[in-house]
Parts: structure tokens; C-alpha cells; sequence
């Protein structure tokens, strides 16, 4: 049976990466959290003052640095030069630093040569802001996952206060929207639905009513192929 690539994107607080794990997890595919590798690349440019470092330092930095995103029992680990930063990457300042980081064009390049590598031989579901429209445009499968913004902020929220993030509900919304209008309005591969994607709004389902309806999708591509 043919191994498909799937392409999951949306904004924060979307679902896209419960959906995709799961997703993988029933196709017996792997799951590939593009949002992790951004997120990475600014944990290591924030100690040396980002805000400071020129883009084509940040470009440089990408190109010289080692992301890997590990299957350990079931579990996703991310690796940054060999050091485990799974947790570290998590925090809200990191999430703004990576939307930033995530609009200069030289880090996009690396980054995504990264990610068509390691999905082009399909069985993948990939999740992200830009992997239907520039990462895989040729995907087999291509969803475009969405809910309100204050559905999606009071998610991220219900993650903060589990993980015992003190932040409140206002400031998490303000934060939602601050990403979405980055990842929305930025020059270089904005988050934007691709034309043949499939538009599916979570605001009122779960998670695993959204990833059984991703599998049968995926089963209708494999049974036409
Ligand atoms: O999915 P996430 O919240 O972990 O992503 C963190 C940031 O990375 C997000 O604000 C935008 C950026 N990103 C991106 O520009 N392109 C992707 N394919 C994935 C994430």
C-alpha cells in the first residue's frame, strides 16, 4: 500500500499536533512536529541575544546546527546538538522567539530542506504553517486544521497550567494572537490554507474525532491509488 505524506497545518492551538501524533500513531506512520525544529533554533539563538544577531548569523547558525526529533516509547524527543530540550523548547517566550525567528527566509531555506528530506519517502505526517503549500505542495494528503482563537488560546492555556506555567488566560489569548498575526502576515511562507486543502475546525471536536477522520481520508487516497 502506498505510504502517503500528509500534510497538517493551522495555528497555535489548533490541535495539529495531538491530531498528527495520533494520526501517525494509527497509520503506523511517523510524525513529524516541524514547529519543534523552529523552536529550537531559537532556544539557541536566544542566549546570544537574538534580537542583536543579524539574519544571515541566525541563517548561518541554522546551517550549523545538528535537530533531532527521536521516537523514544512512543514519545517524541527533541534533540538540539545532542542536548534533550523536549521541555525547554515548551515555554511561552521561546514560542514567541520561534515565530520570529521563523519569518528570516535563510532559516526557513535550511530548515526546510530538512524536513522535505526527511519526509520524502512518504509514511509521514508532517504538521506545521507550511508544509502543504511550500515544504511538501505535492503532499498526498493536505489538511488545513483550524478553531476560534479563544478556543485555541484556552488550550494553550490549559498546557500552561499543566505543566504549572503561571500565565493568565488574557495574556495567553494576547500571545495567540500576537503569533497568529506573525504567522499569518509574514512575506516568506505565511500560514495560509493551500487551495487543496481539506478545512477541518476543531472548535467543537476532539482531538481524536479530528485524527479518525484524517485516517479515513488517508485510507480513501490509498484505496484510489
Ligand atoms: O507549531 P508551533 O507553535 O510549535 O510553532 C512555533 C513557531 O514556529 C510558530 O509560531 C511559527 C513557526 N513555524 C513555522 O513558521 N513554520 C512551520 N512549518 C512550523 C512552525
Amino acid at each position: 500500500m502506498k505510504k502517503l505524506i500528509i500534510a497538517i497545518d493551522g495555528p497555535v492551538g489548533s490541535g495539529k499536533s495531538t491530531v498528527a501524533r495520533r494520526v501517525a500513531e494509527m497509520l503506523g506512520y511517523i510524525y513529524v512536529d516541524t514547529g519543534a525544529m523552529y523552536r529550537a533554533l531559537a532556544l539557541k539563538a536566544r542566549p546570544k541575544g537574538m534580537v542583536l544577531d543579524s539574519d544571515d548569523d541566525l541563517a548561518r547558525m541554522a546551517a550549523d546546527t545538528h535537530i533531532d526529533l527521536r521516537n523514544e516509547n512512543g514519545a517524541q524527543r527533541i534533540y538540539l546538538d545532542g542536548l534533550d530540550v523536549t521541555s525547554a523548547i515548551r515555554g511561552p517566550e521561546v514560542s514567541q522567539a520561534a515565530s520570529k525567528i521563523a519569518v528570516i527566509p535563510g532559516v526557513r531555506r535550511v530548515l526546510v530542506a530538512e524536513q522535505r528530506r526527511v519526509g520524502q519517502l512518504g509514511g509521514v505526517v508532517m504538521e506545521g504553517r507550511d508544509i502543504g503549500t511550500i515544504v511538501f505542495p505535492d503532499a498526498d494528503l493536505k489538511i488545513y486544521l483550524t478553531a476560534s482563537a479563544e478556543v485555541r488560546a484556552e488550550r494553550r492555556w490549559r498546557e500552561h497550567q499543566q505543566k504549572g506555567d503561571s500565565i493568565n488566560l488574557e495574556r495567553t489569548i494576547e500571545e495567540v494572537r500576537d503569533r497568529d498575526r506573525r504567522d499569518i502576515e509574514r512575506e516568506n511562507s505565511p500560514l495560509k490554507r493551500a487551495e487543496d486543502a481539506v478545512l477541518v475546525d476543531s472548535t467543537a471536536m476532539e482531538a481524536e474525532e479530528v485524527a479518525r477522520l484524517i485516517v479515513l481520508l488517508a485510507q480513501e487516497k490509498q484505496a484510489k491509488s
